[in-house]
């Protein structure tokens, strides 16, 4: 296991990346003056609001706050992990990347190539057999049976895993650390206190599933006759974690394809089904019902999502947990919808029955707002009073979750004209930070006048816009990071800058990723943060010299007249 990417190799990626490149892949850019400016790429907007700065190496939306390094960029809209990220960063600059030298800690990044290679070589042979095992036909007559074609079993690398026990084990672990490997890829089992191991997959038609790198990272085996489980998948592993995948978003996004709406269906076979009589933009989920995670990685891709559901009662009932779970998501810009199938049909076999077109038809698309209404008028009847107050009751929670925008506020709207009653949601976006009391009331900021933040806040706002300010905060007393958030990640950042001063924003977000203050950082420079560039540097110095607040002893020596020379101040940021 290689350990923890080094931070200096970070840095080094960070300087040789340009962060505008990267952007522009996917956000046409225009320069405007030392930036450049698009369309924000994290939310719809029609007047771009995005900026990337090469000078910080850094993206920010003013409309969204999205913001973040070059690795950033990668990671919310390309959506991959972070060392995903920094491995594809590495090899588009032609780097290797470095780990630190024993590190491999717990908080070491894992390095996962070994299950991943296994698993690679799992899927060919999977493939191989189902092309020249001898017990092949079962599986071959059973895809034609279900009118699968050749070539979309190829396309998404069905295969075969045959009766045998050992048909993995054998192939693929020449050793006992191969054995291993094949148990943490959940290909193999290892039978209870004897070291012994089988294969997991026996006589099932096999499914690779795949991240959206098209790397495959677990499988889905179908029982080929009737029997228990039909399906039988791969366990959680180190890189399978089926809360987070999504079957078929590879070929959904493949081959630089970019649709604008995606299907949300329940099976394997329904999404190779739609494949191949050209619905190719449909995912499913992996046994579970659709969590936040999958369709928050969905909507990085789409603006549309459609869920495909049986009409039936259970139907239903999964549509409504999936509208619970997917009104926390609809930012401006996304959309939600449900397909309900006829009573009887899944996408595999409606697609047979009818054709593609029912999965393209805008008008069989029942709009999240349109199910909402419609399932809680059944359950208080809004012709009566009493029924109108129950759907308030009802409604008002679900639409609270909805983030503060347009669709909030029609849904509300709505609410209010079918119950007559005043409904009202704070429309404005949460405070970011409550703004500390103290600064608030304090003589001083009020004298400032352009801003309330507390001071610590203020130099953090001015830091990461311009790290090479930290220097002028040398003479900084110790702060006490117990005081605030924005002390201790002042102290974090300046510490951070003392040693490499020269660092882009963008370099500097990187060091703070995944630690405490990561939050927090990116609630700070999500803020409005207006004053001319030609000023930082007084406000930094002013903003340094109101925390250094003079001890008690000082105040009293000061009250009869003594002043105690302090160190290289500059006058004019003297209380
Ligand atoms: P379904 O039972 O609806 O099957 O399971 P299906 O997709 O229509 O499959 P076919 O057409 O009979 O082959 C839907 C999904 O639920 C998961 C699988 O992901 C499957 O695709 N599932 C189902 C399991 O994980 N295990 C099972 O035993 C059954
Ligand atoms: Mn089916």
């Amino acid at each position: 296991m290689a350990g923890k990417i080094a931070k200096s190799f970070i840095d080094e990626l960070l300087a040789r990346a340009n962060v505008v490149e990267i952007v522009e892949r996917a956000v046409q850019l225009k320069r405007a003056g030392r930036d450049f400016q698009g369309l924000c790429p994290f939310h719809h907007e029609k007047t771009p609001s995005f900026t990337v700065s090469p000078d910080k190496q850094f993206y920010h939306c003013f409309g969204c706050g999205a913001h973040g390094s070059a690795i950033g960029f990668l990671m919310n809209h390309d959506g991959l992990g972070f060392v995903e990220a920094v491995e594809e960063l590495a090899s588009a600059l032609g780097l290797e990347v470095q780990y630190e030298a024993g590190s491999a800690g717990p908080t070491a990044v894992a390095d996962h190539s070994g299950l991943y290679r296994v698993m690679d070589e799992a899927q060919r042979l999977y493939a191989k057999m189902l092309r020249e095992h001898p017990a092949r036909a079962r599986a071959v007559d059973y895809l034609k049976g279900r009118g699968l074609t050749g070539e979309i079993a190829k396309r998404f690398g069905i295969g075969y895993a045959p009766p045998g026990w050992d048909t993995v084990c054998a192939a693929l672990a020449h050793d006992s650390a191969a054995r291993k490997l094949l148990v943490e890829a959940g290909l193999a089992v290892e039978k209870e206190d004897a070291d012994r191991f089988y294969d997991r997959f026996r006589d099932r038609v096999m499914f690779p599933i795949r991240d959206r790198r098209g790397r495959c990272i677990a499988f889905g085996g179908r029982i080929i006759d009737a029997g228990e489980p039909k399906y039988l998948n791969s366990p959680e592993t180190p890189i399978f974690h089926k809360r987070h995948e999504l079957y078929g978003l590879d070929q959904v996004l493949g081959r630089g394809k970019r649709p604008d709406k995606a299907l949300i269906v329940e099976g394997y076979m329904d999404v190779v089904a739609l494949a191949q009589f050209g619905v190719d933009n449909a995912v499913a989920t992996l046994g579970t019902a659709t969590t936040g995670d999958q369709i928050e990685l969905l909507f990085r891709h789409v603006s549309e999502i459609v869920f495909c559901f049986d009409g039936d009662d259970a139907g239903r009932r999964a549509a409504w947990r999936a509208l619970e779970t997917v009104l926390p998501l609809l930012k401006e810009g996304r959309r939600a919808g449900f397909l309900f199938l006829p009573h009887g049909h899944d996408p595999d076999s409606l697609v047979r029955a009818q054709g593609p077109a029912v999965f393209g038809d805008k008008e069989r698309v029942t709009a999240l707002s349109t199910f909402l209404f419609d399932e809680l008028a059944a359950r208080a009847d809004p012709s009566t009073i009493d029924g109108k107050a129950q759907l308030v009751a009802l409604a008002r929670p679900l639409i609270a979750k909805v983030p503060p925008g347009p669709l909030r506020q029609l849904l509300s709207q709505h609410l209010q004209t079918l119950s007559g009653a005043r409904v009202r949601f704070a429309d404005a976006p949460p405070p970011l930070r409550a703004p500390a009391a103290a600064a608030t009331r304090s003589g001083r900021s009020a004298r400032a006048g352009r801003h309330v933040a507390r001071p610590e806040a203020r130099l953090i706002e001015l830091l990461v816009r311009r790290p090479s300010l930290a220097i002028l905060a040398r003479d900084l007393p110790a702060l006490d990071v117990a005081a605030s958030p924005d002390a201790a990640l002042l102290v974090a950042l300046l510490e951070t800058l003392e040693h490499t001063p020269d660092m882009h924003v963008g370099a500097l977000l990187e060091r703070f990723r995944d630690g405490p203050h990561a939050a927090h950082l990116g609630d700070l420079l999500a803020r409005e943060f207006v004053l001319d560039e030609s000023r930082w540097e007084s406000e930094f110095s002013n903003t340094v010299a109101k925390l250094t607040t003079p001890d008690p002893r000082q105040v009293a020596l000061r009250r009869i007249g003594y002043q105690r020379p302090l160190p290289d101040r500059d006058p004019s940021a003297a209380d």
